[in-house]
């Protein structure tokens, strides 16, 4: 039994969001194809994503000269025990589905944030004297991705970071399949919105169903 975390960075739903119809129909596929699955929804816009301040500065300080957990502040214990919380799921699921809107050639900053959350030495990276090496070899990921304009080809392609920058991180944290599901073009082409998000939907059916 492998365990899938579908992370969706989205404040919107199904209906009214492009992405997330396209990521609801890899679940609903990846279910019915692997029913001994476990699927655990990290809805990011929902969850307490903490972002790294001053409290997670000084509770990772305290940690490190010795203090105890329990003797941090209250807010330095919530933040860096949520922190904590968040890789550990990370590490111990086998699969990813991220689920982003494109948003000013990037993704929201929540998933920014879950970024920060999850890099962590020890945990899915580790230092070496030849660099940093990534710690989760057996895992594979894949990312759901709505945006207005092309970006698969054309002269928009390098501006694309939101799906670059994820995958650069996968392939930090060593983990060696990371694909891309991409809704696009239906703001440049209004005519074809339709037609362009059926395709994908379906796209995200069949694809589910080997992953
Ligand atoms: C704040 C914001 C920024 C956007 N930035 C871009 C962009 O940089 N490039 C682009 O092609 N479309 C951009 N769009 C359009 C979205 O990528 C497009 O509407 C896409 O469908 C959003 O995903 P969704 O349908 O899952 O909400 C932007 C939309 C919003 C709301």
């Amino acid at each position: 039994m492998a365990t899938l975390l579908y992370i969706t960075a989205h404040p919107h739903d199904e209906r009214q969001s492009f992405s997330m119809a396209a990521g609801k129909a890899f679940i609903e596929s990846y279910r019915e194809s692997n029913s001994d699955d476990e699927v655990i929804h990290l809805d990011l816009y929902t969850e307490n994503i903490p972002h790294i301040d001053t409290d997670v500065f000084s509770g990772w300080g305290k940690l490190r000269s010795g203090t105890a957990f329990d003797e941090l502040s209250a807010e330095e214990k919530s933040k860096v025990g949520r922190l904590s919380e968040l890789v550990e799921q990370f590490i111990s699921a086998d699969k990813y589905v991220f689920v982003t809107p494109l948003w000013n050639f990037s993704f929201p900053p929540v998933m920014k944030a879950y970024i920060d959350s999850i890099c962590v030495a020890g945990k899915t990276f580790k230092y070496t004297e030849q660099g940093p090496v990534g710690l989760l070899t057996e895992k594979k990921a894949l990312h759901i991705q709505a945006r207005g304009g092309i970006y698969s080809e054309g002269p928009a392609a390098e501006m694309e970071m939101g799906h670059r920058y994820l995958s650069i991180i996968m392939q930090f944290f060593g983990i060696p399949s990371f694909e891309g599901i991409f809704v696009e073009g239906h703001n440049q082409y209004p005519d074809r919105a339709s037609e362009i998000k059926e395709k994908a939907i379906q796209e995200a059916k069949e694809r589910a169903q080997s992953f």
